[in-house]
């Protein structure tokens, strides 16, 4: 029955590249190809280089890339050809004009719309992937329609779960799918046709079928949701440092609460990714529009606190450090906004280095998947302009002096004042850190901001460490109050 579905994916980014790859291995009867108006990112997905990493993903793509899985800049004659169309394009916050930093920018969204009606000739379903604020379906709808030459076309709202660095996992076994379609009998006939595809490796009961609004409010809601149980605990951390405390106790006690449950329970340095603080920021635009500013202003919260951690970190690396960080050499360790990718969009590290460079502080980088010109970029732009392609500006060559980028963690650290852990990669809980206590400038600090390292280990080795949400080193209490 698959045998005539073909599938195009607009946008080949972090989700319409990896979820298109494994809807490819999991239906050989489909043909999908995902098409993209960057052509640099489309070579790459042609490439032994794939534009992302992710683990799992080559092995995927090397199964069926040329076979039923296909990457092409050829846009139109992709649509053309679809009976499915996803739409992954980016959904960044606007920047400016109306709703600008809290509303999303449907820019890219609409660009696709009008370009799938123009070029259609037979009847298509059109799948919402991206994150896209409620009621947009129904934009959509009148976009698609208002051009449609008598063409049938059926929205559907399949937002997407996978968290990077987990992406091929989560998709191999999501806990749910989220299809929300029309309540009509072509709108329910379009929910099965999808529903169809995923039935191929997801079992019938994790396949959830809602309404329209529903699918979509799920998704802002679930990320709210998660952005919001790590500002609890980020919270939490803070006055786990004011009392002594443990902040791994803490998470985990109430974690044990089967009401509560363990996951998503590590106090951090502060949130990142493209996902939670844009999503919530549209929720909160959203809620104001429609007259709920007590409920705009609680979910505001959740990333003003997100804030607020951020900065309480660069405090305490200041304060700590006599006050003043002005020509002194910090190690960052890290700076993707997780483990696992090689993704900076929003990432703590920003924020972070921007905070000690505003103190004159001169950085020395590592991270293992983040390149130098991607650092560099990362550190000139300004807030929300990361997911408009077209702000991207070539670097100035007077750009950021005072950072350098290093190879490995020893060769950051080495003569280093300061070290600073911004991601939980794997291999920072193995460095030799007696190597990296003798090549530094004592007093040695060392500030954990994913709590990966030993305290105890690394205070008997000479450190003055501050881990988030822990006990305060004897150093520290002696230092004036952090606001
Ligand atoms: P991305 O920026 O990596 O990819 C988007 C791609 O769309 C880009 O390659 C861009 O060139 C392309 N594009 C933009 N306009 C286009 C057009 N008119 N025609 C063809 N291509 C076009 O973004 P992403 O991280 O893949 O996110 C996409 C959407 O999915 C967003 O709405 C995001 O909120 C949502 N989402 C992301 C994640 C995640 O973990 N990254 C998870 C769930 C949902
Ligand atoms: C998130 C959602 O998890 C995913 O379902 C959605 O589809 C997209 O947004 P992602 O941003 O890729 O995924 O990664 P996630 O694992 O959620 O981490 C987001 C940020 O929160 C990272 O900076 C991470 O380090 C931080 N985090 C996560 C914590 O600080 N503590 C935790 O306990 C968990």
């Amino acid at each position: 029955e698959n045998k005539m579905v073909k599938i195009c994916c607009i946008g080949a980014g972090y989700v319409g590249g990896p979820t298109m790859a494994v809807i490819a291995l999991k239906c050989p009867a489909v043909e999908v190809v995902v098409v993209d108006i960057s052509v640099a990112r489309i070579n790459a997905w042609n490439s032994d280089q794939l534009p992302i990493y992710e683990p799992g993903l080559d092995d995927v793509v090397k199964q069926c890339r040329g076979r039923n899985l296909f990457f092409s800049t050829d846009v139109e004659k992709h649509v053309y050809e679809a009976n499915i169309i996803f739409v992954s394009v980016n959904t960044p916050t606007k920047t400016r004009g109306l709703g600008a930093g809290k509303a999303a920018d449907l820019t890219y969204w609409e660009s696709a719309a009008r370009m799938i009606a123009d070029v259609s000739k037979s009847d298509k379903i059109v799948v919402e992937k991206s994150t896209v604020p409620v009621k947009t379906a129904e934009a959509i709808e009148k976009i698609l329609t208002h051009n449609s030459k008598g063409i049938n076309y059926q929205i559907l709202s399949n937002p997407e779960f996978l968290a990077e660095g987990t992406a091929i996992q989560d998709l191999f076994k999501p806990d749910r799918v989220l299809i929300g379609g029309r309540e009509t009998p072509e709108g329910r006939k379009a929910v099965k046709a999808l529903k169809d595809v995923y039935a191929q490796w997801v079992p019938e009961e994790r396949i959830l079928t809602t309404n329209l609004w529903s699918a979509e409010l799920s998704k802002l809601a679930a990320n709210a949701f998660l952005a919001q149980r790590i500002s609890s605990v980020n919270a939490i951390s803070a006055l786990c440092e004011a009392t002594g405390a443990n902040i791994t106790e803490v998470a985990y006690s109430v974690g044990k609460d089967s009401r509560i449950g363990p996951k998503f329970l590590n106090a951090s340095v502060g949130f990142g990714g493209s996902c939670f603080q844009k999503d919530i920021l549209n929720l909160v635009y959203i809620c104001e529009c429609n007259g709920l500013p007590e409920v705009a202003n609680y979910w505001k919260q959740v990333i003003k606190i997100n804030d607020y951690q951020k900065s309480r970190f660069v405090n305490r690396v200041v304060s700590s450090m006599f006050n003043t960080v002005s020509g002194k050499k910090i190690a960052v360790l890290g700076f993707a906004f997780k483990k696992d990718t090689g993704d900076t969009r929003e990432t703590p590290a920003i924020d972070v280095c921007k905070g000690l460079l505003g103190d004159k502080a001169s950085i020395s980088i590592y991270d293992p998947q983040v390149t130098e010109d991607q650092i560099q970029r990362d550190l000139a732009m300004n807030k929300f302009d990361w997911d408009h392609p077209i702000h991207l500006q070539p670097l100035s060559p007077t750009a950021f002096r005072e950072v350098a980028v290093a190879w490995d963690a020893y060769e950051a650290t080495k003569g280093a004042h300061g070290v600073c852990i911004l991601t939980e990669w794997d291999e920072f809980k193995d460095l030799d850190f007696q190597k990296i206590y003798d090549s530094m400038h004592k007093p040695a600090f060392l500030f954990d901001g994913r709590n990966v390292v030993d305290v105890e280990k690394l205070r008997d080795i000479g450190f003055i460490v501050y881990a988030i949400g822990k006990p305060l080193d004897p150093w520290l209490k002696d230092m004036p109050a952090v606001a």
